[in-house]
């Protein structure tokens, strides 16, 4: 493994060499060099034109947003022009990519293996991406950019190489409208932005600026402060050093891993730990792995390259004072969707491509579900761009269709944006929404469930269709009222509610028969507090099925939240099971709670991706940012359609009763049993 590792690095450092002008002798010939110098140059002589058409133009930020119609454009790239719109009749998004190498989350996006892996392997069909730099060193740049992705693309087949577009001006020359998207989006996070450490010491005139890369976002919480502070020796951080109490300490790449670092400097006393890079190494994302990262860990790292004469001053016993700063920069994103509608790219929470790829398989899914959206239904429109907020959410009272029992197909087209285009504007948190609907005050059904969601943490772009046909039974009066709600103090949501009906392929073809009609509901268990005594306050359910019954189904919407010892609900595995007539379980496991990538594995099904926080980790039957979807399950041979049945429900941690011994999680539950004829 530790052999593996080295191969992987070294391959990193060939082509991180192989950047014009970056190998110290400029002789060494490795096989990225030379296909690089395979390559025409085709710099861009006439760049001071461009720069001056390009500033002249410059001043129109607000003009474009987010949703705005993307303008046609031409780049000249290395390898010919690339021109926006495609040919008539191609769909493709596109991402415009900003670099800089004052950045080293671009740095470590750029060199990092996995990073480059998952932009050739995992980047949609249809998604093309723009690269730019925005620095004088543009051309060389874009040169260098390309060599890393051919090289990564090796491993791949090059099919992916005519989807990506190396622009030979810097983004200040492009003379069109992006270097005006670029300069004028707001971002807040790691997408934009330099972060940056301040050298100060005696030893020099004016302070020495560079790059910093601060450890990996939820591994190290402890974050840096602008004071000043002094920088001592730490060695390779691999014991602890007494010396560095108090001070931030320098320490060298190796020997251990960075875990073992931060954790000898924090037992040092350290306020911080800086780690450079060996000479010539690509700052790499600091992380921990395994068992590493149970243990907490509360001072801030960051990486950062070699500066000699910091380690010379150092080495000479000079005192040397080092702080922390941000300098806003460009984005370094943003998209073009399939419909050519300008876009945000999200947040990147850590330098890898994957979060371009996760957008990009989000404007696929956006797509799709728009396809979705043309198929003929009859649509009830509940909710315009209302306010969602409070106590009161957001209600209305509509007409449903007055043939609504010749439809056996229901969907819910939910979408959920903030108060203005921007992500900025949209409420932090992933919180739950819940729709209420009812029909008939007098009625049994009235105020039941009728669909979940879960708020995408700043993000506006969520829209979701849930097959919700079984639930045509609660819609059992001609005028109902909707109401939509999330947790009172939630920052206000805008949402949009299309009731659909329409009729399956079946009911279609006058295959009547297979096309079944939900025409009865009964209510049975609902969630709550997941401790020892959960399940004692379920008792056996009793039903009988009406005449005329052909199918009958559980259908259930069970989410887990909150976090006891064990992370239950939310990021711990729990089962859920109903028992029919005392001997047929039916269960449902969340077994991808507190995955790594259990949420960002399904961005094709609709989760929005870069959110804001840990958007990325499987949780309790749900994610950030998407609608939860319905379980439905078949009980039908199960069940004496003449005499009495039974259904009983139980929840499991583990296998066995939930025990938290502190602050205990919840459950969400609604669930019904439904009759077809
Ligand atoms: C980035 O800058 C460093 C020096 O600061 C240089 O060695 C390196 O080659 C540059 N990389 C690119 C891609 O321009
Ligand atoms: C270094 O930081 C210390 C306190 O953290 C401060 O007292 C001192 O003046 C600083 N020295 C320089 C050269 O900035
Ligand atoms: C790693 O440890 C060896 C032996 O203690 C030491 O000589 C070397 O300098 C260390 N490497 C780094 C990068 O600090
Ligand atoms: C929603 O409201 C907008 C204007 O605010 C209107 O153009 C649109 O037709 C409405 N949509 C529906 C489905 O009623
Ligand atoms: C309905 O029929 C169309 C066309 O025959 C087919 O493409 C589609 O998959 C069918 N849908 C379902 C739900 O069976
Ligand atoms: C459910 O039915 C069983 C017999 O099948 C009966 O013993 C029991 O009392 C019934 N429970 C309720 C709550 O009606
Ligand atoms: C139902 O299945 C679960 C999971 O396999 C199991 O733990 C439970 O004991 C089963 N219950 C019954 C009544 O069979």
């Amino acid at each position: 493994m530790a052999r593996l590792h080295f191969t992987l690095v070294a391959l990193c450092l060939l082509v991180w060499a192989a950047t014009p002008g970056a190998a110290p002798d400029g002789n060494i010939m490795t096989a990225a060099n030379r296909a690089a110098a395979r390559q025409p140059r085709k710099c861009n002589e006439q760049l001071n034109a461009a720069r001056h058409s390009g500033s002249a133009r410059a001043p129109h930020g607000a003009q474009y947003q987010p949703g705005t119609a993307a303008p046609a454009f031409r780049i000249q790239t290395l390898d010919g022009d690339f021109t926006y719109p495609p040919p008539a009749g191609e769909r493709i998004s596109v991402v415009l990519h900003a670099f800089t190498n004052k950045s080293a989350f671009l740095e470590c996006l750029w060199t990092d293996r996995s990073s480059l892996a998952a932009l050739v392997q995992q980047l949609p069909e249809d998604s093309h991406v723009v690269f730019a730099s925005l620095d004088d060193s543009g051309c060389s740049d874009v040169q260098w950019m390309r060599a890393q992705i051919q090289h990564a693309a090796k491993l791949r087949g090059k099919d992916v190489l005519g989807r990506m577009h190396f622009s030979s001006v810097p983004v200040f020359g492009l003379g069109n409208w992006i270097p005006s998207v670029l300069y004028s989006w707001t971002c807040d996070g790691v997408n934009c932005g330099l972060s940056q450490v301040v050298f100060t010491s005696k030893e020099w005139g004016t302070p020495i600026v560079a790059k910093r890369l601060d450890a990996k976002y939820d591994w190290l919480m402890g974050r840096w402060t602008p004071v000043s502070h002094p920088l001592v020796d730490g060695a390779d951080g691999c014991s602890v050093a007494p010396a560095v109490a108090g001070a931030v300490a320098w320490v060298s790449e190796g020997n251990c891993s960075f875990f073992a670092k931060v954790k000898n400097m924090a037992s040092s006393k350290a306020l911080g730990v800086l780690v450079y890079a060996g000479l010539g190494d690509p700052i790499q994302l600091m992380d921990c792995a395994g068992a590493e990262c149970y243990t907490q860990l509360s001072i801030p790292a960051s990486m950062v390259h070699l500066e000699l004469a910091v380690a010379d001053a150092l080495r000479g016993q000079k005192p040397v004072n080092v702080s922390f700063q941000r300098t806003p920069s460009p984005n370094f994103f943003f998209g073009i969707d399939q419909d050519g509608k300008l876009a945000e790219m999200g947040w990147f929470l850590y330098p890898t491509f994957k979060f371009l790829v996760w957008q990009t398989q989000w404007f696929d899914y956006a797509q799709q579900l728009h396809g979705q959206l043309q198929k003929p239904s009859q649509t009830i429109n509940v909710f315009n761009h209302t306010l969602m907020q409070g106590d009161r959410g957001a209600v209305a009272t509509v007409g449903l269709p007055e043939d609504l029992f010749s439809f056996d197909v229901f969907q819910l087209d939910t979408s959920l944006s903030c108060p203005d285009p921007w992500d900025e504007s949209c409420a932090p948190w992933d919180h739950t929404v819940q729709l209420f609907v009812c029909c008939d005050r007098q009625g049994p059904l009235c105020g039941l469930e009728l669909g979940r969601w879960i708020t995408a943490f700043r993000r506006g772009i969520g829209r979701w269709l849930t097959d919700a046909s079984p639930l045509l039974a609660l819609l059992d009066g001609g005028v109902c009222t909707f109401t939509m709600k999330t947790v009172p103090w939630a920052k206000p949501w805008i949402t949009s509610l299309n009731l659909r009906f329409s009729k399956s392929n079946q009911s279609i073809s006058g295959k009547q028969s297979e096309a079944l009609q939900p025409f009865l509901l009964q209510p049975l268990f609902n969630g709550g507090t997941f401790d020892k005594n959960y399940n004692k306050g379920y008792k056996p359910i009793n039903f009988t099925v009406p005449a005329s019954t052909r199918k009958v189904e559980i259908y259930a919407v069970i989410t887990g939240h909150g976090s006891d010892d064990q992370g239950c609900c939310e990021f711990c595995v729990t089962s859920h099971h109903f028992v029919v007539n005392d001997k047929f379980n039916h269960s449902m496991v969340f077994d991808e709670a507190g995955t790594a990538f259990g949420c960002a594995d399904h961005v094709t099904e609709g989760v929005v991706p870069n959110e804001h926080g840990t958007w990325l980790y499987g949780r309790g039957g749900w994610c950030d940012g998407q609608q939860v979807t319905p379980w439905r399950t078949d009980i039908t041979s199960q069940l004496d359609m003449t005499g009495s049945n039974t259904v009983l429900y139980f929840g499991l941690y583990n296998g066995r009763d939930p025990n938290p011994t502190s602050n205990p999680g919840y459950i969400i539950m609604y669930s019904y049993v439904v009759f077809f004829k």
